[in-house]
């Protein structure tokens, strides 16, 4: 499916269907990169070493490109769908603006969709397969062909 990601303003989430999966394409700002470095004592798995995404994307950012961040928007404890909190995380983890909260049994992820320790949630958020088409556009659910 080609999502057009060209008009996501920083900050802002874009929600598409993908095999009947919520899937979420979120710009994040520098202000937010940066502060993914900041909170990896706090992560269950802050390296992505599990295999909840393909390999383009076991990264710091678990992204391709840095300031788009692409998941499957449902929680890996029991598969409700976290609420993302751009402004108001910090109220879930102290010193963090923002990130996606699980109301369902409280589970919590960063913005590169890492699992905080001590929640339900035992992994990270899934990465899907996606590759950029052009500049302006992605293609979620595969991945690049010759790639
Ligand atoms: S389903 Fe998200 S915390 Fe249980």
């Amino acid at each position: 499916m080609e999502v057009d990601v060209s008009k996501i303003e920083p900050g802002q989430l874009l929600r598409v269907e993908w095999r009947g999966k919520p899937v979420w394409i979120v710009r994040r700002n520098q202000a937010t990169l940066d502060d993914l470095a900041k909170h990896d004592n706090k992560l269950r798995d802050p390296d992505s070493a599990e295999p909840q995404q393909p390999e383009y994307a076991q990264n710091a950012y678990r992204s391709i490109k840095p300031e788009l961040f692409v998941a499957v928007g449902l929680c890996t404890h029991l598969g409700c769908s976290p609420t993302y909190l751009p402004d108001s995380f910090g109220e879930q983890v102290q010193g963090i603006t923002s990130g996606f909260f699980c109301p369902c049994h409280g589970s919590k992820f960063d913005m590169a969709g890492r699992v905080f320790q001590g929640v339900p949630a035992p992994l990270n958020l899934v990465i899907p397969p996606y590759y950029y088409v052009n500049d302006t556009s992605i293609l979620v659910g595969a991945d690049k062909e010759g790639a």
